[in-house]
């Protein structure tokens, strides 16, 4: 398979990175069949898309007639069976192995012999995730970064049965997305979050140990490092629930200096999982 051959691109997860992967594969004109479990979740996906593409025109970045053309690109389906014809499909589901298996079992009976299948998994094993089905040479990682629609790169991680072919059509795809990638190997974290969850969970500590206050945890590393988001702002976009996720994964896998901080586990075991929930180390609207 090479990226002239693939004009139907399957999304399966219809929350904030299926939305936004959606999104970004529309805009670059292909075909795109979003699915989920239920139709309300299919329907949230597709106002969250009708929202971000709105914001990319009132940025002056897309014209509206491109948005609309997009939208329209973009079918909606609690099917599966409708991604059979997908030439590439992009899992975007919650981060549980045995979940995203299952959805690997199932993509494997549905869709083409041919068809590449990539995980956007922020932690887990590819070639764990690519050993319940009979091609794991297809698979490969496709990891976006949130928010999908604006962030300008995309990981491509390499299984240990991934093929060279695939690898390519994985850069090459994201690339005609308007992606810039890098490649990682198969190993906790990749690259971004392997560096990340320390980072976000050290300023959590910060925080916590009486450092400074949590505002000037976040202004300390944004006016000292230049980056848009402090620790605890970037925790609260990401969402508490994914980073403590990712967190014990790592520190599963890696060891102790990947435990997650205390104040961490305790603002998602009361539920504040940060801007989604209107909630996490600050208070949203
Ligand atoms: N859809 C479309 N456009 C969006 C958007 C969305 N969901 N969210 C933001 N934007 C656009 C806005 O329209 C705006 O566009 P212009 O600048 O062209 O006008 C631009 O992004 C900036 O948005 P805002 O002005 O609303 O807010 P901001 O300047 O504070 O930027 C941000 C928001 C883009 C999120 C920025 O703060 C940022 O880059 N933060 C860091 C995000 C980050 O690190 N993401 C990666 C997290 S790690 C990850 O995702 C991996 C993982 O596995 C956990």
């Amino acid at each position: 398979m090479e990226l002239a051959d693939v004009h139907t691109v399957g999304v399966v997860g219809a929350g904030t990175m299926g939305s936004g992967i959606a999104h970004v594969a529309a805009v670059a004109g292909y075909r795109v069949r979003l699915r989920d479990v239920d139709d309300a979740l299919v329907a949230k996906g597709l106002d969250d898309i009708d929202e971000s593409l709105a914001r990319r025109v009132d940025a002056g970045d897309l014209d509206a007639a491109a948005a609309d053309a997009a939208r329209d690109r973009i079918e909606g389906t609690t099917a599966l069976a409708d991604l059979a014809d997908a030439d590439l499909v992009v899992e975007a589901v919650t981060e549980d192995r045995s979940v995203k298996q299952s959805v690997f079992s199932d993509l494997a009976a549905t869709c083409g012999p041919d068809a590449v299948l990539a995980t956007n998994t922020s932690t887990l094993s590819i070639t764990a995730i690519a050993s319940v089905i009979d091609r794991p040479e297809r698979v490969v990682g496709l990891h976006f970064m949130n928010p999908a629609p604006v962030m300008p790169g995309v990981e491509v991680v390499v299984g240990e049965r991934t093929s060279a072919a695939t690898a390519d059509l994985a850069h090459a795809f994201a690339d005609d997305l308007g992606k810039e990638t890098w490649e990682a190997d198969d190993r906790p974290g990749f690259v971004v979050n392997r560096v990340l969850m320390p980072w976000i969970n050290e300023g959590i500590r910060a925080y916590e140990e009486g450092v400074a206050e949590k505002g000037d945890v976040d202004r300390g590393l944004r006016l000292g490092t230049n980056v848009p988001m402090g620790p605890l702002e970037l925790a609260d976009h990401i969402g508490l629930d994914v980073v403590l996720d990712a967190s014990e994964t790592l520190h599963e896998e890696l060891g102790d200096r990947y435990r997650p901080a205390y104040l961490l586990k305790r603002k998602v075991a009361a539920g504040d999982l940060g801007k989604k929930t209107g909630a996490g180390f600050y208070e949203y609207e």
